[in-house]
């Protein structure tokens, strides 16, 4: 790559910057070296940062303290939450989740079935949105959990969650919501989403790697997934990550600001989706007309395999995605896509775009000329090729 080539990163649904408060206070945080369950003065720091963080987040979601447990990141916290649930129930053995969650929760919900347990998936239509007639139809007093995610990480779909949640608790079932995607972009308050558990990672909202959270109300009970000491009053064995949660509850103090920086943003998005779909022919926003968190994107352009457009566009110095970032490298198009009734076409087609706190609107002018290159190129190459097909 060149000197002169800017590096514009637009997939903050992988993955955040970290943030520079979270980068001014980890010096500090990493003096903390002591073990946070020690009773002499090596325990005392870390076990304040601890305390703090967990006060900084649960007064981010408007929770309480006690409801926060700590984990490696939102797959660790998909996998407790839903193994938990499945191990504490002996009567219910019904299971439901949507047809786009991410692999933490789907694979997990496979793996319950693998187990003994009826497990549905709730369809999504092409606009993402959720069919509810087919869940109240499945929901039944059987039903021990329904997972459903806040904000779909490939669309950026918003889920009625308040709404499913109070019709799960109607049936006497408990109700999960993957937070992962949503934390930082919408406000949230759980007490009135309504819900038993949410889950959460770190580096989704500017934070370091390898850290994470649930929410797990009051009174729900909670079986641990890593057994071990007593830590998170027994939710949650092991030494805690002090370092990474620490600089979790720094990102979840900037995390109040939401309201306005989303507008920002959405106001940027709608704005580049505009004048994508007025400059460039053959382009759809795939759930355009549904609710989204504003920082989301995902392109469907005729004709334009996804790959190599993202390569093209990498050259050029724009980091973007062609959906799950998991799941990048391979060939396959995207499942979420492919649920939500898009044809294998217009899947490997497809490109996510996701803005972030520090994209600014010339970013995005700079983006659109170097998409309008790609795309132009990219199909004439392909109509010249068509043509020497017939050669
Ligand atoms: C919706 C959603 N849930 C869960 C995860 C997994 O989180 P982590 O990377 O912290 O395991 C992701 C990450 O891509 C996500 O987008």
């Amino acid at each position: 790559m060149t000197a002169s080539v800017p590096f514009v990163y637009f997939d903050h649904n992988a993955t955040t910057p970290v943030c520079s408060e979270v980068l001014e206070a980890l010096p500090q945080l990493a003096q903390s070296w002591g073990n946070p369950s020690s009773i002499h003065w090596g325990g005392r720091q870390p076990k304040n940062i601890l305390r703090d963080a967990r006060k900084a987040v649960a007064a981010a979601i408007g929770a309480s303290p006690l409801e926060i447990i700590f984990t490696s990141g939102g797959s660790e916290a998909n996998n407790a939450i839903i193994k938990g649930v499945f191990e504490s129930t002996k009567t219910r053995n019904h299971f439901m989740c949507s047809s786009v969650e991410h692999p933490s929760v789907m694979k997990t919900m496979l793996h319950l079935r693998e187990l003994g347990a009826l497990v549905d998936i709730i369809p999504v239509n092409r606009l993402g949105q959720i069919d509810l007639e087919f869940y109240k139809a499945r929901l039944t007093e059987k039903t021990a959990l329904v997972s459903v995610m806040l904000a779909n990480n490939e669309t950026g779909t918003i889920f009625p969650i308040h709404e499913m949640a109070e019709l799960a608790h109607q049936k006497g079932a408990l109700f999960h919501t993957d937070a992962v995607q949503a934390f930082g972009k919408i406000p949230l308050n759980l007490k009135e989403l309504n819900v038993d558990f949410a889950s959460f990672s770190a580096h989704k909202f500017y934070s370091v790697k390898g850290t994470g959270f649930i929410y797990s109300r009051k009174g729900s009970q909670f079986v641990p997934l890593i057994h071990g000491g007593g830590q998170e009053r027994h939710r949650r064995g092991g030494t805690e990550n002090v370092l990474g949660i620490g600089c979790l509850g720094v990102a979840a103090q900037k995390i109040g600001q939401v309201g306005e920086r989303a507008r920002v943003l959405g106001e940027m998005r709608d704005q580049m989706e505009k004048r994508i779909l007025s400059e460039i022919s053959e382009v759809t926003i795939t759930a355009g007309e549904s609710p989204r968190i504003a920082n989301t994107s995902s392109l469907v352009l005729k004709g334009v395999d996804g790959e190599t457009m993202l390569m093209a566009l990498d050259l050029k110095g724009y980091a973007v995605s062609t959906g799950a970032a998991c799941s990048s490298g391979n060939p396959e198009p995207s499942p979420v896509l492919l649920a939500m009734g898009l044809t294998r076409a217009e899947a490997q087609n497809s490109l996510r775009i996701s803005l972030g706190w520090e994209t600014t609107s010339e970013q995005i002018d700079g983006f659109i000329e170097a998409l309008k290159v790609v795309v132009q190129r990219l199909r004439s190459l392909q109509s010249e090729e068509g043509e020497n097909d017939h050669v």
